[in-house]
C-alpha cells in the first residue's frame, strides 16, 4: 500500500520530466522559428529571371506613384520592333543610305512581317544583296540601334538611326562603306539595356541567346531585385513581422548607392562574375571591375557619368550621388528644374557671376556648369563625315567659355 505515494512520484517525475521535455521544444521551436523569420527577415533579392519576376503591372498596382516609370528612357532602352516604337523613316526617299562607296548602299523596308535591312553592293553589272530582319530596337532618345538574329546568335545591323539629324546612319562601330553584319552582341549589353536574357553557353561565341523568356527593358526589378518574396509578404496578413524583402536603394550607403548604377553608368569595365548576377546593395566591385581613370586621363561623356560626377568638387566635398538631382521613376530633361537641384548646396549668389549676371543665372546652372560636350565613342558615318553625339558631362565645373554661354 506504500507504494502509491512512491508511485505517485515517479509519476510526477516523469510529469515534470514531460513538461521540461515539452517546454524545451516549445522554447526550441519558438527559437528556430525566430531566427528563421530573421533569416527571411535578412533576406535579400535574388537577381530577377523569367521564373521569378513579377512584373511592373504588379509592382504598380501597389505602388501607383511610380507608374510613370513604364514612359522613360530606362523602361523603353530595348523593344520589340513595331510602328510604335520604329523611329526610322521608311517612306520612299528616306529610306535610302548611301555610302562612302559609291557601289554601296542600303535600304530599309517595312512589310506586313516587320522592318528590314539591305545592302547592295554593285559589281560591274551584278550586285550582291544581303537583307536581315529586325528583332530587337535598341535605345530611345537620341538614336536607335537595331539587332538581328542569326539562328541563336544575335547581331547588330549596319545602319543605326539618328534623331536629332531624323536620319540613317552607319552604325557606330562599324566601318563606313563596307558591307558587314558581323558585329556580334554581347551579354553585357543587355545587361545595361535589359532585365534579363539566358545566355546559352559556348565557348565559340558569347552571343548566342534563348530567345524565349527574354525580359526586354530596364524594369522595377532590375533595380530593386526580383519581387515574389516581397509581393507575398506585403499580401500576408503577417507583413508587420516580415522585412519588405527588396532592395531600396535611399537606405543604402553612399558607395552602395553609387554602385547601383555604376553597374551601367561607369564604362564597360571587365565582368568578374557571370552577368546578371549583381543585385543593388551589394559591392559590385566584386562583379565588375571598373576602369580605373586617372584624373588625368580624359573620360568619355559617353555613359560614363560615375567618373565624371566623381572628379567634381560637388561629389568629392559633399555626400552627393546620382540621386541627389535624379529620380529615376520619371523622366526629367528639363535643365531649368535639374538646375534646382544645385540650389540644395549652394545659392545663386555662389556663382563667380552673380555680381554681374544677378538673378539671370537662375535656372541656368546646368547650361554652363554641366554642358553638352561630344562624345568621341558615339562616332558615325553620314554620308563620309564624321558625326559625334552631344551627350551632358556630369564633370561640374568652371568650364573655359563658359562666361559667354
Ligand atoms: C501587394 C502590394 C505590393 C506590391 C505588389 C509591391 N509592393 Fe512594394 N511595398 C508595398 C508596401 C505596403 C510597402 C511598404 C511597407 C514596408 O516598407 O515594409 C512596400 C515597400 C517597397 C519598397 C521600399 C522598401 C524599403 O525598405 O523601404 C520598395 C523599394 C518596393 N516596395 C518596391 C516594389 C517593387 C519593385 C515591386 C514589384 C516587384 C513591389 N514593390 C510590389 C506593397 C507592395
Ligand atoms: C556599360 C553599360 C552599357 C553597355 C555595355 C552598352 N550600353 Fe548602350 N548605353 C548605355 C548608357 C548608360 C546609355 C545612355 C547614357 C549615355 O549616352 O551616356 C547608352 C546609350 C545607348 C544608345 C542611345 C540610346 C538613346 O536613347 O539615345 C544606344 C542605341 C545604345 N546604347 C545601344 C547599345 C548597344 C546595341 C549595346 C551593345 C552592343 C550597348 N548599347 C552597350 C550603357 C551601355
Ligand atoms: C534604374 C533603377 C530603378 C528602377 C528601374 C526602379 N527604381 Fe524604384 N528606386 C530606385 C532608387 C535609386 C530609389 C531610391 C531613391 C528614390 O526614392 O528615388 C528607388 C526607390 C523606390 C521605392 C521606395 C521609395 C518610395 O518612393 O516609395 C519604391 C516603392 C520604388 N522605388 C518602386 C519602384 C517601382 C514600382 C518601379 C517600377 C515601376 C521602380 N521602382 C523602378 C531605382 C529604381
Ligand atoms: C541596368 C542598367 C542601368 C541601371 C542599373 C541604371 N541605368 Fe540609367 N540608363 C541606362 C541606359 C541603358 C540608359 C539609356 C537608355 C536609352 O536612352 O535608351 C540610361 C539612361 C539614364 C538617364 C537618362 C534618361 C533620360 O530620359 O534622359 C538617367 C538620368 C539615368 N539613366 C540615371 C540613372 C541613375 C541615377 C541610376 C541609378 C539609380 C541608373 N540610371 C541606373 C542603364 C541603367
Ligand atoms: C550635395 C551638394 C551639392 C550639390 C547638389 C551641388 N554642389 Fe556644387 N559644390 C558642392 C561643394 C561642397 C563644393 C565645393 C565647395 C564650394 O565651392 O562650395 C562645390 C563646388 C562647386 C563648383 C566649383 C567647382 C570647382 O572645381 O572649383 C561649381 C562650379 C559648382 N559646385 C556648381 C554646381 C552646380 C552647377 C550644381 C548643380 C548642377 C551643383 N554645384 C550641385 C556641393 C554641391
Ligand atoms: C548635380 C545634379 C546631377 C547629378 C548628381 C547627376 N546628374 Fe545626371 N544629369 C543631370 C542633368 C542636369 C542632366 C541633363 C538632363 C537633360 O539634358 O536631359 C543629366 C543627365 C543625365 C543622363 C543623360 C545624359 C545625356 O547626355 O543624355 C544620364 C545618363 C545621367 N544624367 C546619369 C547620371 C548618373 C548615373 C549619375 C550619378 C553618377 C548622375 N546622373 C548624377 C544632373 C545630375
Ligand atoms: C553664364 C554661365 C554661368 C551660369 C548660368 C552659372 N554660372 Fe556659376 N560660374 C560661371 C563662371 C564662368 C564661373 C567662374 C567665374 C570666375 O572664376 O571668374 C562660375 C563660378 C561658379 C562657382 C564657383 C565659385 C568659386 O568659389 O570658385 C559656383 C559654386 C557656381 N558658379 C555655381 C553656380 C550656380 C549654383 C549657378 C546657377 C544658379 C550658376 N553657377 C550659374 C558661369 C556660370
Amino acid at each position: 500500500m506504500n507504494r502509491h505515494p512512491i508511485s505517485l512520484r515517479r509519476h510526477g517525475r516523469a510529469a515534470t520530466r514531460t513538461i521540461v521535455l515539452v517546454a524545451v521544444l516549445v522554447a526550441g521551436l519558438a527559437a528556430a522559428l525566430f531566427l528563421s523569420n530573421r533569416g527571411r527577415k535578412a533576406k535579400w533579392p535574388d537577381p530577377v529571371r523569367t521564373a521569378t519576376a513579377v512584373g511592373d503591372s504588379t509592382c504598380i498596382s501597389c505602388h501607383r506613384d511610380k507608374a510613370s516609370f513604364e514612359g522613360t528612357a530606362h523602361r523603353l532602352t530595348m523593344q520589340h520592333p513595331s510602328r510604335a516604337t520604329m523611329a526610322g523613316h521608311f517612306g520612299s526617299g528616306e529610306n535610302v543610305l548611301r555610302t562612302p562607296n559609291p557601289n554601296l548602299y542600303f535600304h530599309m523596308d517595312a512589310d506586313s512581317a516587320g522592318f528590314t535591312q539591305t545592302a547592295v553592293l554593285r559589281n560591274g553589272r551584278d550586285s550582291t544583296t544581303r537583307t536581315e530582319r529586325v528583332a530587337l530596337v535598341s535605345g530611345i532618345r537620341k538614336g536607335q540601334s537595331y539587332l538581328y538574329w542569326a539562328g541563336n546568335r544575335l547581331y547588330q545591323l549596319p545602319i543605326s538611326y539618328w534623331a536629332a539629324l531624323g536620319k540613317w546612319i552607319n552604325s557606330p562601330g562599324y566601318v563606313d562603306g563596307s558591307m558587314n553584319f558581323d558585329r556580334g552582341i554581347s551579354p553585357r549589353c543587355f545587361e545595361c539595356h535589359s532585365t534579363w536574357i539566358n545566355q546559352v553557353m559556348d565557348p565559340g561565341a558569347s552571343n548566342r541567346y534563348d530567345s524565349t523568356g527574354m525580359i526586354l527593358g530596364i524594369t522595377c526589378e532590375r533595380c530593386h531585385g526580383a519581387g515574389q518574396e516581397h509581393v507575398a509578404r506585403e499580401r500576408s496578413t503577417l507583413r508587420a513581422m516580415n522585412g519588405p524583402a527588396i532592395v531600396n536603394p535611399a537606405r543604402l550607403s553612399r558607395q552602395r548607392q553609387m554602385d547601383a548604377c555604376a553597374q551601367c553608368h561607369g564604362g564597360l569595365g571587365q565582368p568578374i562574375a557571370p552577368t546578371f548576377s549583381y543585385v543593388a546593395g551589394r559591392p559590385l566591385d566584386r562583379y565588375l571591375t571598373l576602369d580605373s581613370l586617372p584624373l588625368t586621363a580624359t573620360v568619355d561623356v559617353h555613359g560614363n557619368q560615375v567618373a565624371l560626377l566623381t572628379r567634381s568638387r560637388c561629389y568629392r566635398e559633399s555626400q552627393m550621388t546620382c540621386i541627389t538631382c535624379h529620380d529615376v521613376h520619371q523622366t526629367q530633361r528639363d535643365t531649368k528644374v535639374l538646375s534646382g537641384r544645385c540650389l540644395a548646396c549652394h545659392q545663386e549668389q555662389s556663382c563667380k557671376l552673380f555680381p554681374k549676371e544677378g538673378h539671370a543665372l537662375k535656372g541656368r546652372c546646368v547650361d554652363c556648369h554641366m554642358p553638352l560636350q561630344e562624345s568621341n565613342l558615339i562616332v558615325s558615318g553620314l554620308e563620309g563625315k564624321e558625326e559625334k553625339a552631344l551627350v551632358r558631362t556630369h564633370w561640374i565645373r568652371v568650364w573655359p567659355d563658359s562666361a559667354r554661354r
